[in-house]
This record gives structure tokens, C-alpha cells and sequence, in this order.
């Protein structure tokens, strides 16, 4: 879960890299830094620095304009702590090899005790730098980086993204991965690798995917792939159709907020061109699954999860097929029972967070089909899975996933359509009216969306609660879950989403004079509608300060009332969330926290 980026052509590599770290830089910012070839067989530059880019943006007092190729890294700390020395790059005895990483070398402390044995000092905490040293060795018989790579990466336990550059021929950037992203992108002359496209589509739209255990080695007018044993590879090609200014803030004060505002269009570009004319579902990507399946298993992380365990409720009722869901990090641990019966589907925005890869890997082992919905194209979890559907958000930057969700979402409710269309468990009619109910969901964000300001200034209100507690039943309960996550990783408050039901059983003692309570009501045809205004009765009785989100069909007298627009209950979620999200927000500013890089946090969890 850092950011990697390595650029080489005609180019200043500083500003390049720099630039790409800045676009990276949601994916870790405990500390950064660059290497750079700077003449030939010498010591490289490097700078390297705890805390944000800024710092070592300071830091670097020249341009290094002879600079043509060079290395950035933008860190989560895992081994050592967020400190200059255990900064990325870390660098070989005679300065001229430099190495960065993401993911964690399981087997570092063997290695470190046999290179310092050799006669290698250490100056980090990291598992790192046991690699440079390891390079440094093998590249003094090979005097081939590549060569050299690909040995030490033979030697490697764990995950990795590895880019390596030296001296003696300053043009070349070697890379390697294993269970861990990396992609190439080809430009004119000069070529860049990164942890993700946002680091390069300003300045390319072609990329190369690496598969598993691939090393490759870039000059600014040449990529070769190979494997671990030097056989040539052909990668997989493929076009970025994210747009280079959706990387870019656009007048927003923060990602999140930006991406907060773009969820009507990217629900629209999930939904586009699913519905043929007649009004029949149409996911092509599905045909290679057999779905004469029984049973339907969710896995996944965080918000993603919520998304699982929203769409689960439609998911069954549609296609009649039991489905569970399960955090991804806890599947893998267990001995569940699947079959080739068993759809698996995964749920990831970045196609990367490595226990939802695990949790896949290990469904595909005991024999289930798998799917996954994900926001990133050629990622590592849609790689691995038998279908994709892709949900089109677009680049996701801030830590807090937004639009990611509600796409997610979306995209269950597509594959629930289509399985039910598939099995005829839905009529043709049934289908057509959900049809029309999604494709009714970007105007009605857009509604909530347009009236958000009352919503922003009663949040202020609540600046200095301690806890916040979000209540729902039925799809409102995983949406108060979902509510909950936002409030603690963005205001770094006590938060936590209860159902309804369930309040009596326990978390009503939490209930004191002032309590905030943001509560998501049902529209008043539901079953639960009664019994979530008697909740609400119950806890304002205790001395709750209740914040409702409710649709016009409901009555309820309240503090604080966030009208949403109708829609069915089952998928109210893709509108009760946004004010939730807006609430969590505008508290994380008032409260003068980092909303786009919330602390001890990171966007894509590459490790375990
Ligand atoms: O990339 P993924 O969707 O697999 O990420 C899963 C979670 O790490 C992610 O949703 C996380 O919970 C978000 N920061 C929540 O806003």
C-alpha cells in the first residue's frame, strides 16, 4: 500500500516523478522519496523524508535537470516506523543501486542475518533493504540488473512491487512484482512504471499490465518482460479511458468532496448500456459463468463489504439464491465448504487490498466460480477471477471511498437483475420497473446533492460530540455501518452502526443526554418503517439527539430531519448514504482533519 513510480526519457525525471508521487500519494504518506541517475557510475541523488511529499518537496533545493531516469516512492509504514531512514529508496554501499517497495518480504530477517554475515550494513528497520543488499550481491557476478532481479526475487517470500535503478546504466528502470500492483505506461519516447495509471495518464493513455513473478526492464524506447527465469513474456496491453483532469481536484477542496459530487455520473456510466431497448439486462462479462449455482458468498473489506452486505438484500430476493457475505480477512481463515455451485463474488474499488485477493484465491482453490466487481481495470482481483464487471467510477483518490460504493452497489444490484432474468426468478415486467428505479438514481443524487448546504452547517453543530451512533433495520442497517466508518476514519471519533432491533439487546446504555443518533428510516411501505419511529421513540426518550433520513412518505418528529428523494427500500441505501457521507465530511474539516489522507490510514491495502 505505498506508491511506486519510475520514469525514463528525454524528460527532467525529477518533475515527473514528483508528479507521479503527488497522484500517488493517497496510497501512503508516512514519508517519500526519489533516486535519481544522475551521471553515470556514480552515486545516485537521493532524498528521502518522514511525513507528506510536501517535506521532501522541500527538501529538494535543485531541479537535477540531467536527471533523466529516477525513482519516487510514497510509503504506509509496515516495517520500521514512518522515519527518514526507513524512507524509501534504500540504497546499496556504494550508493549507485537504489531500490523501492511495496508489500512485505516475509522472509527479510533470514535474509538480513545472512547479507550482514556477508558483511552488509544495515542503516533501516525495513524488510527493504535486506533487497538492495540482496541485488547488489547478485548483480556483482551478473553485472546485469535484470539478471540480477530476477534471481533475488527467487529468493523473495511475500508480496512485492520492486523498481531498482543504477548507475552504470542510468536510462534503465527494472521492475518485478508478486501479488502486488505494478503497470507500465508507454509514451512517446519515454515509458514510466507505477502502482497505478494515475500516476501517468496526464501523459500516456497506453499501458502494459505485469502478471505474477514478471520482471521487466524499461529504457525510454524499450519494455521486455520476462519471467523469473529470463523467458520472455507478453504483456497484456490496454488503453486508459479514465480522463486525465478526473485525477485532478477541479475547484473541489478536497477529493473526497469531488468525488462526493461526481456519484450521479459515475452511477450513470455503471449503468450505461445495461438495459437493451426491450429492457432486458445485458452483462456480456457474465456468459463464461455457469449459473446453475445454489449459493452466492460476498467477500470483501470495509465500505466494499457494506456494498456486499447492502446488495445482498436484493441480490436474494431477485435471483432466489442464498447469499451471504463475509469479511474477506476472516473467510480465509476458516474452513468454509464451497463448490463449483458457489459464486464468489469480490467486491474491491482498487483490485488490489491483498485479503480480499487471498480470500479469492483461496474460494478458487475450493473449487467456487468467481466474479469480481471493481472499479480498476486490469488490476490484480479482476485479473484472477473467472467474470469482471467493471463499475466505471473512474479514478477514486481520496482515502475514503464515495463513489466506489455507490457504484458498487449498483453494480450487485445489475448482476442480481441479470441472474434473476437469467433464471426467470423476476418477470420481464418486475425487471423492467427496477430498471427504471435504477436509472432513476443519478437525478436523485443529484436532488440530494443540490441541497447539501443546511445538511454541512447542522453538521458544524455537532463539532464537539465525543460519540456518534448511526441506527437502521433492514438495507438502512449496513447503511448506518457504512455511516459509522466514514465518522471514524475521517473525524477520528468514537462511531459505531447498530440495527434497530438490536438496540434493546445492549448499545441503548450508550444512549445519554446529547447522544447524536443519525438514524436511516425506511419509506413508510415498508414493514420495519413502525418499528424504526418506535426505535427512534426509545432512544430520544433516553436523551438522544436524533438525526433522521427519511423520504417525504415519512412523518417523523425529529431535531434534525435530512429529507432524500423515494425510491424502493432496497436500494434507499445509494440515497441515504450521501448525506452520511457529507455529515462525515464536513465534521473531518471542522474538526481540522486531513480529509483526503485521514491518519494511520491508506487507500489501497496491499498487505495482509
Ligand atoms: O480497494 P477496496 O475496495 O478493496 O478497499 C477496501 C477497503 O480498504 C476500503 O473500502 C476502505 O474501507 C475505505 N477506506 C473506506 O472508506
Amino acid at each position: 500500500m505505498c506508491g511506486i513510480v519510475g520514469y525514463t526519457g528525454p524528460n527532467p525525471a525529477l518533475s515527473k516523478v514528483i508528479e507521479g508521487l503527488r497522484r500517488l500519494e493517497y496510497r501512503g504518506y508516512d514519508s517519500a522519496g526519489v533516486a535519481l541517475a544522475t551521471t553515470l557510475s556514480q552515486p545516485l541523488f537521493v532524498a528521502k523524508k518522514a511525513g507528506k511529499l510536501i517535506n521532501l518537496e522541500n527538501e529538494l533545493a535543485s531541479d537535477h535537470a540531467s536527471a533523466k531516469s529516477g525513482i519516487g516512492h510514497t510509503r504506509w509504514a509496515t516495517h520500521g516506523g514512518p522515519t527518514d531512514e526507513n524512507a524509501h529508496p534504500h540504497i546499496s554501499d556504494s550508493g549507485k543501486l537504489a531500490v523501492i517497495h511495496n508489500g512485505i518480504i516475509e522472509n527479510y530477517v533470514e535474509l538480513r542475518a545472512y547479507l550482514e554475515k556477508c558483511g552488509y550494513k544495515f542503516n533501516s528497520e525495513t524488510d527493504t533493504e535486506s533487497v538492495v543488499h540482496l541485488l547488489s550481491e547478485e548483480y556483482k557476478t551478473t553485472k546485469d540488473l535484470s539478471a540480477a532481479m530476477r534471481l533475488v526475487c527467487q529468493k523473495l517470500r511475500g508480496s512485492f512491487t520492486l523498481l531498482a535503478i543504477h548507475s552504470d546504466d542510468p536510462e534503465t528502470i527494472v521492475g518485478a512484482r508478486r501479488n502486488s500492483p505494478l503497470v507500465v505506461g508507454l509514451g512517446e519516447e519515454e515509458n514510466f512504471l507505477a502502482s497505478d495509471v494515475s500516476a501517468f495518464i496526464a501523459h500516456t493513455k497506453r499501458a502494459l499490465e505485469l502478471g505474477q513473478d514478471q520482471v521487466v526492464t524499461v529504457t525510454p524506447n524499450e519494455v521486455n518482460v520476462t519471467d523469473l527465469f529470463g523467458n520472455g513474456v507478453t504483456p497484456k496491453a490496454f488503453e486508459i479511458t479514465w480522463d486525465a483532469n478526473s485525477a485532478e481536484r477541479g475547484g473541489f477542496a478536497h477529493f473526497m468532496l469531488k468525488e462526493i459530487f461526481e456519484q450521479p455520473k459515475a452511477i450513470s456510466d455503471t449503468l450505461a448500456g445495461r438495459f437493451n431497448d426491450e429492457g432486458k439486462v445485458q452483462i456480456p462479462e457474465l456468459k463464461n459463468l455457469n449459473l446453475g449455482i445454489d449459493r452466492i458468498l460476498i467477500l470483501a473489506c470495509g465500505t466494499a463489504f457494506h456494498a456486499g452486505l447492502i446488495g445482498k438484500y436484493a441480490l436474494e430476493e431477485w435471483s432466489k439464491i442464498p447469499v451471504d457475505v463475509e469479511l474477506a480477512s476472516e473467510f480465509r481463515y476458516r474452513k468454509p465448504v464451497l463448490s463449483k455451485n458457489t459464486l464468489v463474488i469480490t467486491i474491491s474499488q482498487s483490485g488490489e487490498t491483498m485479503d480480499t485477493l487471498m480470500a479469492l484465491r483461496y474460494a478458487k482453490e475450493l473449487g467456487a466460480q468467481t466474479l469480481s466487481v471493481c472499479n480498476t481495470i486490469g488490476s490484480t482481483i479482476p485479473r484472477e477471477s473467472d467474470a469482471v464487471f467493471y463499475t466505471h467510477a473512474g479514478p477514486e483518490i481520496a482515502v475514503a471511498s464515495t463513489k466506489a460504493l455507490l457504484t458498487q452497489i449498483v453494480g450487485i444490484h445489475l448482476v442480481g437483475l441479470f441472474i434473476a432474468q437469467e433464471k426467470s426468478s423476476l418477470s420481464t415486467a418486475q425487471i423492467n420497473s427496477l430498471a427504471a428505479e435504477l436509472s432513476a438514481l443519478p437525478n436523485k443524487v443529484e436532488e440530494i446533492l443540490e441541497t447539501v448546504e443546511p445538511l454541512r452547517e447542522m453538521t458544524r453543530g455537532f463539532k464537539e460530540a465525543t460519540s456518534v451512533l448511526f441506527l437502521g433495520r433492514h438495507v438502512g442497517f449496513p447503511a448506518a455501518l457504512e455511516g459509522a466508518l466514514k465518522l471514524k476514519e475521517l473525524a477520528y471519533m468514537h462511531a459505531e452502526g447498530f440495527a434497530g432491533g438490536e438496540l434493546k439487546h445492549g448499545p441503548i446504555a450508550l444512549i445519554e443526554q446529547g447522544t447524536p443518533v443519525i438514524a436511516v428510516l425506511p419509506p413508510e411501505s415498508s414493514e420495519i418503517a413502525e418499528k424504526m419511529r418506535s426505535n427512534i421513540q426509545e432512544i430520544k426518550a433516553r436523551g438522544a439527539r436524533v438525526i433522521a433520513i427519511a423520504d417525504s412518505s415519512i412523518d417523523i418528529d425529529v431535531p434534525h430531519l435530512i429529507r432524500i428523494p423515494k425510491t424502493i427500500e432496497l436500494l434507499q441505501p445509494i440515497l441515504s448514504i450521501v448525506p452520511m457521507q457529507v455529515f462525515a465530511y464536513e465534521m473531518a474539516v471542522a474538526r481540522g482533519n486531513d480529509v483526503d489522507q485521514p491518519r494511520n490510514l491508506a487507500k489501497s491495502v496491499t498487505v495482509e
